[in-house]
């Protein structure tokens, strides 16, 4: 089974959207999100989050938010960061031995930005999951097999 983490600052608005949003098109992947921060270890998606998502059908209110780890590198097929920072971030984390692909979500997006804005500050809840799951598809098709 192919597994995919998705990984933002906090988890608890971009990385736990993108695995609902992935669960609800593929229920044959192995699928988790983390935060490269610490802050809401233990949480439930942001409010805000899971009402819009809530609103095209997407629930994400049993999961909780977890710091991510190095031993993920092994654990995962393919680490999706939401921006340039949680890229940085997991580059340095990076064992020399990792066997996951680290990507960007945005990569996948034609058109799209170049990463995915978070909510959290924006406060465009909606926007941001159009995005991912426009991004979705092109990881869809690049990434991930049938089946
Ligand atoms: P996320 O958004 O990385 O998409 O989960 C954030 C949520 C909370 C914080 C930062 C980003 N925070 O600093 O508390």
């Amino acid at each position: 089974m192919q597994s995919v983490l998705f990984v933002c600052l906090g988890n608890i608005c971009r990385s736990p959207s993108a695995e609902a949003c992935l669960r609800a098109r593929r229920p044959d992947l192995r699928l988790d999100s983390a935060g490269t921060g610490d802050w809401h270890v233990g949480e439930a998606p942001y409010g805000p989050m899971q009402k819009a998502a809530a609103q095209r059908g997407i629930t994400m209110s049993d999961l909780r938010a977890r710091q991510v780890q190095a031993r993920d590198f092994h654990d995962f097929d393919l680490i999706v960061a939401m921006d340039a920072e949680n890229h940085a971030d997991l580059l340095a984390l990076r064992p020399s031995d990792a066997t996951a692909e680290l990507v960007q979500l945005a990569q996948f997006g034609p058109g799209t930005p170049d990463h995915i804005p978070d909510p959290y500050f924006t406060r465009d809840f909606a926007g941001a999951l159009d995005l991912i799951e426009l991004c979705l598809d092109g990881l869809e098709a690049d990434r991930l097999r049938r089946g």
